[in-house]
């Protein structure tokens, strides 16, 4: 950890504990530095910080409605649409129905599959196992793979552009919290696997610094008949994170982590109880994360502090504004009116600034940045 100037200070009337038992009438923003875990400052509002009237020029709160992505040559992990990507993080949004015909192998980076939607089979150099809706699939960069579809899937391609995905230090709650790491599932060398071996000729789709090259194969070289070691992919379903809270604080996104690469990050919000405590917040406070461009896409279930979204749906708002809950959540801020959220959704926080590809232009939902106002 970096060490920086620390400072503690107030100045005028605050709270003394963060989320909680705000001064009556102000509205709570964190103003932090990398990423939650850097110095940060609470300050407190007469208003929503989100109460912005009108926006102009390019940075604004950005929505894309993803379902509307017509599929092209769906077949290839590397015909899917680009949506955001900087130099250290790609992310594809990929329809893929019937089969991949050819292998595919990244040259560039570890992948990182979310299954939106869909059940199949993923083949790979170390085996097959089942995947489905919920499922996150670590591809280790160079793997061998492709994937049978039996219903029609919508996955979110993430690409650890030049690193490796990790998983994150558990800390004070220990290697077993959130997920244990036996849950995490590895390919098997089983019968379906032995079944599609053979001698027919089989390509293999190579992406190398964004260009795809092709090696032919006389037989499938998806061919082993065994392995050792610790590497290898690996599957974890989001309903079996179990999630960290507190029933008398409002936890950082941080706390949801999932996965690490370099300069970004992969958390996954759950469903969980609403905190109990009369003065602690219940839904995410308004903040400004100055370091990062954060992402989320929204799985399944009521996203219960933003309105006009819906599942299949990304939302991506880039450093430099502050952002918090939409109006609806934010009366609910104190007394929600149900026990808990429902929701599951992936959210990336990213170091870098994040470029937005022409799909995702292409499928933007314009009137994002003022669904916060309160009147039209
Ligand atoms: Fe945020």
């Amino acid at each position: 950890m970096r060490k920086f100037i620390s400072f503690p200070k107030v100045e005028g009337d605050t709270s003394r504990q963060a989320h909680a038992d705000l001064p009556a009438g102000t509205y709570e923003r964190e103003l932090g530095k990398e990423g939650f875990f850097g110095p940060a400052t609470h300050m407190y509002h007469r208003h929503p910080p989100t109460g912005w009237t009108s926006w102009e020029g390019p940075l604004r709160p950005r929505a894309f409605d993803l379902v509307k992505l017509t599929a092209g040559d769906d077949r290839s992990p590397w015909s899917a649409p680009e949506i955001l990507a900087n130099a250290a993080m790609r992310l594809r949004y990929w329809n893929l129905s019937g089969g991949m015909p050819d292998l595919a192998r990244n040259g560039d980076g570890d992948e990182l599959l979310f299954i939106h939607a869909g059940q199949g089979d993923l083949y790979s150099d170390y085996g097959h196992m089942a995947i489905a809706a919920g499922d996150y699939v670590v591809l280790p960069r160079g793997t061998m793979w492709r994937i049978d579809c039996a219903a029609p899937m919508t996955i979110l391609m993430i690409e650890a552009t030049g690193s490796s995905y990790r998983l994150p230090d558990r800390g004070l709650v220990g290697a077993h919290a959130i997920f244990d790491p036996a849950m995490l599932d590895v390919p098997a060398i089983d019968d379906a696997f032995r079944a599609q071996q053979g001698d027919r000729q089989w390509k293999v789709r190579i992406k190398r610094r964004g260009v795809i090259s092709t090696v032919t194969y006389p037989f499938n070289p998806l061919d082993a008949v065994g392995w050792t070691g610790d590497l290898a992919p690996m599957r974890l379903n989001v309903r079996d994170i179990r999630p960290l809270m507190s029933h008398r604080f409002h936890l950082p996104p941080s706390a949801h982590t999932t996965f690490l690469a370099d300069r970004f990050v992969v958390c996954t919000f759950t469903p969980r109880p609403f905190e109990t405590d009369p003065g602690a917040i219940k839904v995410p406070f308004f903040h400004n994360n100055d370091d990062y461009d954060e992402v989320i896409f929204y799985h399944a279930g009521d996203f219960f502090s933003r309105d006009n979204i819906h599942p299949g749906m990304m939302s991506f708002h880039p450093c430099g504004f502050t952002h918090g809950p939409h109006p609806k959540a934010l009366q609910s801020m104190l007394t929600p009116k149900k026990p808990g959220t429902d929701e599951y959704a992936v959210m990336i926080d990213a170091r870098d600034a994040l470029d937005i590809a022409p799909a995702a232009s292409a499928v933007e939902f314009t009137g994002y940045a003022d669904s916060w106002k309160t009147s039209p």
